[in-house]
């Protein structure tokens, strides 16, 4: 991919929003702070904490080869029995090979994040109060690889299609997109898309995957790398496993940039955008909509244009976070945006045509501009500061109440399974020490070790 050094001047330091960062050793230095940021596999690794999200990355990684590993040898074991049929024993037969080589080729797109990092402190990452959703594994979004750079003609078509309509809809013909950052860009379909069929000056990519990102940056120069895919719901024998190849139409045009960062810590200076693009995030980040919105707000230059595209489908633990279509165009409103012109529009999403399972989605897409600053959001804290320094009371909340009095009771439960008793006699235990009537006890263990028997049967997934 080629290089510009202009992009880098947009950086600021996501521990101190200090800004330019000054090139030092590959890498960006901020001298208030003293920490120098590296460049993993070429790309900026712009987080607030780089050692510690290395780590983290790393250690990932690692849960996820481990996970293939035993993955592997259960189909192993599995093959080994009798009574395993000649077709069951070439489709097994199939995965465990299509599971070593994925192994091997996430270790090998991987290697720029599989070093020691140096003395990664946990301290000073909680002290940052950064922390990487524990929900996101390196394979989360893995389908999207295969989606981007092989079968998704359709939907990539779809997708694109919609952010042109969207931009020619909402400012007449002013097409020009100038500079423009993609938040949470994923494998980078979608970003490679914009920046070769729109008029962008600059194009920078972030995400916080490093699989994605290293794989978008092998495909847009040019390779053709390989990667299985392991369908959903496969259509066929084959298709439990299937080899791709990878690859962009053609390699991106200069002034393409891919950047690691937290998009809520972005790491760029304030005004540095003509456009930011939220495609596929916007719910699904851990921060609330109306401070994802000033934060956009912050980052665009006066007049800028935020686009959003695809789903809305807010999962917040507090139901009033789960906002609508109406609520949602509002909130941009007041972030300091014109009233957003919005469309929807039903496309196809995931419809490998090696699985029997792909859905539609009724993608919501709007573009807003900057009418003027609202108040910067304070820096996002992962965690509360009772966590963080040790200091401050436990609070003693609902939630915790009610989970210390289960977990007490199941490993009261487990402290009884000794390969003799029965749930029968485990439940007249409950019923003497007068934790349960007999009737509560027997199904509430009945349910606890079904539980538990699931997870152990449970595949590690892909
Ligand atoms: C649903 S996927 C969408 C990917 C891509 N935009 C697309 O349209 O295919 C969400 C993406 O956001 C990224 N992501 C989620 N939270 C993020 C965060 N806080 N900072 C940066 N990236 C994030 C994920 O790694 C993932 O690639």
């Amino acid at each position: 991919m080629p290089d510009d050094s202009s992009f880098s001047e947009k950086f600021a330091c996501p521990r101190c929003d200090k800004t330019p960062l000054s090139e030092k050793n590959g890498g960006y230095h901020c001298s208030a702070c003293k920490v120098t940021y590296p460049s993993v596999g070429d790309i900026p690794w712009l987080f607030a904490e780089p050692d510690s999200s290395l780590g983290e990355w790393r250690s990932r990684l690692h849960f996820s080869l481990q996970q293939l590993s035993n993955e592997s040898q259960r189909m192993q074991v599995e093959l080994a029995a009798d009574d395993v049929g000649s077709l069951t024993r070439k489709r097994l037969e199939r995965q465990v090979k299509a599971v070593d080589e994925h192994r091997n080729m996430l270790r090998e797109f991987l290697e720029p994040i599989d070093i020691q990092s140096m003395q990664a402190s946990f301290e000073s990452y909680l002290a940052l109060r950064t922390r990487l959703p524990i929900d996101q594994g390196i394979q989360t979004y893995y389908a999207n690889i295969h989606r981007d750079w092989c079968w998704g003609d359709t939907e990539n078509e779809a997708s694109i299609n919609e952010i042109k309509a969207i931009v020619s809809e909402g400012d007449g013909d002013n097409r020009a997109l100038g500079d423009t950052l993609i938040l949470g860009a994923g494998a980078c379909r979608l970003a490679y898309d914009i920046h070769m069929q729109l008029d962008t000056v600059q194009t920078i990519a972030m995400d916080f995957n490093p699989l994605l990102l290293l794989v978008a940056k092998s495909v847009m120069q040019g390779d053709e790398p390989e990667l299985y895919e392991f369908p959903l719901a496969p259509k066929s024998l084959e298709d439990f496993a299937v080899l791709r190849k990878l690859s962009a139409p053609r390699p991106v045009r200069e002034n393409f940039h891919l950047v690691f960062g937290d998009a809520m810590r972005p790491p760029f200076a304030a005004a540095s955008f003509d456009t930011v693009v939220t495609p596929w995030i916007i719910d699904i980040v851990n921060e609330t909509l109306p401070i994802q919105a000033a934060r956009i707000n912050k980052l665009l230059k006066p007049q800028g244009r935020w686009i959003n595209f695809g789903s809305l489908a807010f999962d917040h633990p507090e139901r009033a976070r789960r906002y609508s279509t109406e609520e949602t165009l509002a909130i941009v409103t007041e972030a300091g945006f014109a009233p957003p012109h919005s469309s929807e529009r039903t496309i196809p999403y995931m419809c490998s045509p090696a699985s029997r399972h792909g859905r539609q989605e009724t993608v919501f897409t709007f573009v807003a501009s900057k009418t003027g600053d609202v108040n910067t959001p304070a820096r996002h804290k992962a965690l509360p500061d009772w966590i963080v320094t040790g200091k401050k009371p436990v609070p003693l909340l609902q939630s915790f109440r009610s989970q210390a009095t289960s977990t007490q009771i199941y490993s009261y439960i487990m402290s009884l399974i000794d390969g003799k008793r029965t749930i029968a006699d485990m439940a007249m235990i409950l019923e003497q020490q007068k934790l349960m009537t007999h009737q509560e006890a027997e199904p509430a263990i009945r349910t606890f070790l079904t539980r538990m028997h699931d997870d152990s049967q449970r595949n590690s997934g892909f």
